[in-house]
């Protein structure tokens, strides 16, 4: 879907990576404490299963699903940065702290991707605004995404202060005008 944009390619190849290895330290980590019902491969095997049938992305989902993975990245980060400060075991709270750094860093890039995608073709801001007034995690394509604190204040004004950085609007001006419009 993004096989045209070289920056979009690597920056993907490096969250998909990295996303692994959050999945293993973690999984090595419940197993290490004991944790029981232990997840088993094919519990994974079973979720890609029904995933095959759920997720279908077209080429006109570029722009959502660029603009839902990058505010999905940077609630993971805000995710686990909570759980670090959450933590009373001190290995989880070092883990989840690694882990927030990588996902902040992969939300990074999804901003970097947002801006080339503006550099490119202004015309692309209305989607991008759209995309972010309707933001869905991604992770809720696949599974049930958990939530470490509600409504975290921090974490939604940050995400919407980047994005109207990039799109040189306010998100919330957008969501009168496609009200009035509608209406
Ligand atoms: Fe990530």
């Amino acid at each position: 879907m993004v096989w045209d944009d070289v920056d979009a390619c690597s920056i993907l190849q490096v969250e998909q990576f990295e996303g692994f290895r959050h999945f293993w330290v973690l999984r090595r980590y419940l197993d290490i404490v004991g944790y029981e019902p232990a997840i088993t491969d094919e519990e994974l095997v079973g979720h890609r299963e029904r995933n095959l049938e759920n997720v279908r992305y077209t080429a006109e989902d570029r722009i959502p699903v660029l603009v839902n993975f990058t505010w999905s990245e940077h609630f993971a980060g805000y995710f686990f940065m909570r759980v670090a400060e959450q933590a009373k075991e001190p290995v989880l709270a070092k883990l989840a702290k690694f882990i927030a750094g990588d996902e902040f860093r992969h939300a990074e890039g999804g901003f970097r991707i947002l801006q080339n995608v503006v550099n490119r073709d202004k015309s692309k801001v209305k989607d991008i605004v759209k995309a972010a007034n309707e933001f869905r995690h991604y992770g809720n394509d696949v599974t049930d995404v958990p939530i470490s604190l509600n409504n975290d204040f921090d974490a939604i004004l940050k995400v919407v202060k980047k994005t109207q950085r990039i799109c040189g609007v306010s998100l919330a001006d957008f969501s009168l005008e496609a009200y009035e419009e509608a209406s």
